[in-house]
């Protein structure tokens, strides 16, 4: 099929070189210049698995890169919307953008279009792209609108979208329910996992992916949702994590206890510094307006974002308590993403920690495998970037953890040891088992954990002098 996505982003690139993959035409839109000239010149502008080796694939074949909506949409029978939905100060999305798309979509229609959301939209959207499609095109009213959300995770986004748990299509007639079935066909009937050239499947894939045919209304609710739960489940480990410090128990014993319940499931129970990312923030925020406008009181959601801001407040605290006092103390920082596996910083908890660190007026060395050219962007004050994280730590009077690349696990705790000036790591991710810390003679403090106090294991050699903050 021939497609358009609009909107080449961390969302729309993906879906683009993941539709190439499967075996369509691509024209990828997007009005960033710049962000084209890159693509275009055979650049991937983001840091994501997999992506650069589709591209290369595709790019100049299946896959093609227009600055030109009408002449997309006039070669296209499917289009795909795919603008960023930032939030608003009210909490609702800026919708602003998928509504300028439809409109130009509308304005350059030679015959029947399927209009698909992909961008997290509130429910209702499809009809409002209805509308003003039908008033901006009047004569030409042959489309229609469907829903099909996207649960892509950065980092793994091109695996979630080849091997995804399901596909959820939400179009109210059959016209467009069976065009966009169609588009998904090699994932359904899984031809495409006995291509020898498909993208490795992650090792956890036992099935098929399930299709989820639904109205447009209800799949706009399920990416919603969906959203609001695993943002949910987080702020839950994070309250029991904060209850564990408090009666001295351990939050990762809690978490395989509860998480092995197959009703629970252990994922996203992963306690830290909480949620970030362009999308729990946003979307827990306009999943709750959308239950006022709709006159549903949705309490939980509140604490679910209350108990998020205050994990970040929370990890700054223990920081001033391991150190006492934090004016003119250097720290060595491993992380600036909002979380391991990608370059994106956008409401990066290791960000809004930094911030407040550099305003108490500590000096930081910086280290990131990906984010640190997106980190520049936001961050102005006493901090530099190092190379690596023994750079990062070299000097510094704690070393704090606070994005959970893979990377860091495998990091040589000697060295580091050697780099710091005092043996101290602050971990906000839980990267590191309290064992593996004392063997090595770290002072460690973690989230939900007993914190481990290196000199006085030394003074004891016991294991039973391991302190609580
Ligand atoms: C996506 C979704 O669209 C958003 O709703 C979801 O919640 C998160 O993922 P994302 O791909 O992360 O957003 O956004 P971004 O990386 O900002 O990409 C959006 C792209 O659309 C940008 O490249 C931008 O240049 C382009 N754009 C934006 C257009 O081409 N036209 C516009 O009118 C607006
Ligand atoms: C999320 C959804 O998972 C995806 O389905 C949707 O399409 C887009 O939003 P993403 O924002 O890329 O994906 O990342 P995700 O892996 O969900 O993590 C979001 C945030 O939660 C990160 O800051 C991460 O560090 C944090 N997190 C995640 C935890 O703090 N604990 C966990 O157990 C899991």
């Amino acid at each position: 099929m021939q497609l358009a996505v609009v909107g080449s982003g961390y969302v729309g690139l993906v879906a683009a070189a993941c539709f190439a993959e499967i075996g369509h035409d691509v024209i990828c839109v997007d009005n960033d210049q710049r962000k084209l000239a890159a693509l275009q010149r055979g650049e991937t502008p983001i840091h994501e698995l997999y992506l650069p080796e589709l591209l290369q694939r595709h790019r100049g074949s299946r896959l093609q890169f227009s600055d030109s909506l009408r002449d997309a949409v006039e070669a296209s029978s499917v289009i795909f919307i795919a603008v960023g939905t930032p939030p608003l100060q009210s909490g609702d999305a800026d919708l602003s953008y998928v509504e300028g798309v439809a409109r130009d979509i509308a304005k350059s229609m030679n015959g029947h279009k399927v209009v698909v959301e992909k961008s997290t939209v509130p429910v209702y959207t499809s009809e409002w792209i209805r509308r003003v499609m039908k008033l901006v095109s009047r004569t030409n009213s042959d489309f229609d609108v469907v829903s099909n959300p996207e649960f892509l995770r950065e980092g793994t986004a091109v695996t979630d979208f080849l091997y995804p748990d399901r596909i959820v299509v939400g179009a109210d007639n059959e016209r467009s329910r069976k065009i966009l079935v169609n588009l998904y066909t090699p994932l359904v009937d899984g031809s495409y996992y006995s291509d020898a050239n498909r993208i490795p499947e992650p090792a956890r894939i036992t099935q098929y992916p399930r299709l989820i045919l639904t109205s447009a209304k209800s799949a706009e609710l399920i990416k919603h949702a969906s959203n609001a739960f695993l943002a949910m489940k987080i702020s839950f480990i994070n309250a029991v994590s904060n209850l564990c410090e408090s009666v001295q128990a351990d939050v990762e014993e809690v978490k395989l206890g509860i998480g092995s319940d197959a009703r629970i499931g252990g994922s996203f129970l992963n306690a830290g510094i909480g949620y970030g990312g362009s999308c729990f923030p946003k979307d827990v925020a306009a999943f709750r307006s959308v239950a006022q406008k709709a006159g549903c009181s949705f309490p939980l959601l509140d604490d679910v974002i209350k108990i998020n801001g205050e994990q970040k407040h929370r990890f700054v605290r223990k920081v001033r308590e391991a150190l006492w006092t934090l004016k003119g103390k250097h720290l060595g920082v491993l992380g600036l993403a909002f979380k391991g596996g990608t370059d994106d910083v956008r409401e990066s908890p290791a960000i809004q920690i930094i911030k407040t660190l550099l305003s108490q007026q500590c000096s930081i060395t910086a280290f990131d495998p990906a984010a640190t050219s997106r980190a520049q962007e936001e961050l102005k004050g006493n901090i530099s970037y190092a190379r690596d994280a023994y750079e990062a730590a070299r000097d510094a009077d704690a070393l704090l953890i606070l994005t959970d690349w893979e990377d860091f696990t495998n990091i040589d705790l000697s060295r580091i040891k050697n780099a710091l000036r005092y043996p101290m790591i602050i971990d906000g991710r839980n990267l590191f088992s309290c064992e593996t810390m004392r063997k090595n003679g770290f002072d460690y403090v973690s989230m939900g954990r007993l914190s481990i106090c290196a000199a006085s294991v030394r003074e004891s050699e016991t294991h039973t002098d391991i302190l609580t903050v």
